[in-house]
């Protein structure tokens, strides 16, 4: 097959995420990623702007993590998790046990982050069982929060978001208003009273609290006040039901400090963690339950946590998990991020004034530029081939999410090329096109 044949054989065969079978807009046909840099087989370099959706944190193909993932593959590629365990499973938990806070240490290997959110809320409601409370079985999520796209997560998800269509098949939970209060403002009490309303309504049914901490992604690329989780973690202290905090996207240095939980200084019971977990080489993704939660499933009367995915703890992943994290761990990225930070704002804030900006926001490694309407597809990718750089704008938002080993100089070309589509024509939204999800 010729580069169009390829082409137009991925359009008429091949799913890709929130788009329409054909008639999308024209794909890029990657050919090799390394560091911040994506080529594609007619020659474009394009900058990674958003990681390839939030996972390489350390830049494409890391030459630490590729090795690890091949020499695992000489030992072995996979193993049932169900009656075996092996090294790099045990590795890997012995890092993250020392990577994360302290007080988080009971790992659940999944495969994605998706599962590892089902896992979680399935977690919450075991341990609500073990307790007594069978009745408690339902959770508590943010409106304008995303988790993930299995029913389960995605039933915790904005419930008028993108899966509205699917409301038949999701369970039904509770949702407080999205924290309004930015991350750049000052705390404002009023901002939790809808939180404290629906748990103190609902506290016989309810499990645990979910939720995005200080970033909200997929849903909006909102930054809210880290006060909130605090008096979060205050009111589920208060009521006796358990906190999830959701760092698929926010773990790993991504807003600043190594888990976005540090802005508000607390624990959660059961933390999620994904994406830059491998470094974005091999899917993974981990259900991470304190003690406390742990100790009560397992002393109850069903004492097994009644999940098991095939790949579970899939060697390759670990090995690259375990690679991933030691980077992790002699990079500064503390640094990085900062100075990534002081560039996008730098950069980013002028354009508030730009005529289409609806509201500019920076946080660590996350830069976002709001939009009034968005342009159309073509204007995008016309300003992505024109400027070498990888933007994935979804509805509004056009963010950038970049690697944390991206240059200034880099970072300055992502900026030039957000403002280039801040620029362009605001267009009608064609309905069934590719709306360039997440
Ligand atoms: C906060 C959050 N949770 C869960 C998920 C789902 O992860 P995955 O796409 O690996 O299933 C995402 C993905 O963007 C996410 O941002």
């Amino acid at each position: 097959m010729n580069f169009k044949e390829k082409l137009q054989f991925d359009s008429e065969h091949l799913w890709h995420p929130y788009a329409a079978l054909k008639n999308t807009p024209a794909r890029f046909l990657a050919k090799t990623a390394h560091g911040t840099t994506i080529e594609t087989a007619d020659g474009l370099k394009l900058i990674d702007a958003v990681s390839s959706w939030w996972c390489v944190a350390h830049g494409h193909n890391a030459p630490e993590i590729v090795q690890a993932i091949q020499q695992q593959s000489e030992k072995m590629c996979h193993v049932m998790f169900g009656g075996f365990t092996h090294e790099p499973a045990i590795e890997l938990g012995e890092r993250l046990v020392r990577f994360l806070p302290q007080g988080l240490n009971k790992i659940f290997y999944a495969d994605s982050g998706s599962i590892a959110v089902e896992c979680a809320a399935k977690m919450a409601v075991q341990y609500q069982y073990a307790k007594g409370h069978p009745e408690k079985c339902k959770l508590v999520a943010l409106k304008g929060g995303y988790h993930g796209d299995t029913a389960g997560a995605m039933a915790l998800s904005d419930p008028d978001g993108m899966h509205v269509l699917f409301r038949g098949i999701m369970p039904h939970h509770f949702f407080a208003e999205r924290p309004n209060c930015r991350a750049d403002e000052p705390w404002n009490d009023s901002d939790f009273k809808s939180m404290e309303k629906m748990v103190e309504e609902h506290l016989g049914e309810i499990a645990a609290v979910i939720c995005e901490p200080v970033f909200q992604g997929g849903n909006g690329m909102w930054l809210y006040n880290a006060v909130y989780l605090k008096k979060l973690r205050e009111l589920c202290d208060r009521c006796g039901i358990l906190l999830i905090l959701d760092e698929i996207a926010s773990g790993f240095y991504r807003t600043g400090p190594r888990f976005a939980m540090e802005h508000a200084q607390i624990l959660p019971d059961i933390l999620c963690i994904g994406k830059a977990l491998t470094g974005g080489s091999m899917t993974m993704a981990a259900c991470v339950a304190s003690e406390e939660v742990a100790d009560t499933i397992t002393n109850s009367r069903i004492s097994a946590f009644m999940h098991g995915p095939t790949y579970m703890a899939n060697p390759l992943a670990c090995a690259a998990g375990i690679a991933s994290l030691s980077l992790f761990e002699s990079r500064d990225y503390g640094a990085s991020v900062k100075r990534i930070e002081s560039r996008l704002k730098q950069n980013l804030l002028p354009m508030k004034s730009l005529e289409n900006a609806a509201d500019v926001r920076v946080l660590g490694a996350i830069g976002v530029l709001e939009l009034k309407a968005k342009p159309s597809n073509e204007d995008i990718l016309k300003v992505i081939r024109e400027t070498g750089v990888w933007l994935r704008p979804f509805c509004n938002y056009v963010y950038t999410m970049p690697p944390l080993i991206t240059t200034d100089a880099e970072i300055d070309r992502i900026c030039e090329a957000i403002r280039l589509v801040g620029e362009c024509e605001p267009a009608p939204i064609v309905s069934g096109e590719d709306d360039f999800h997440e």
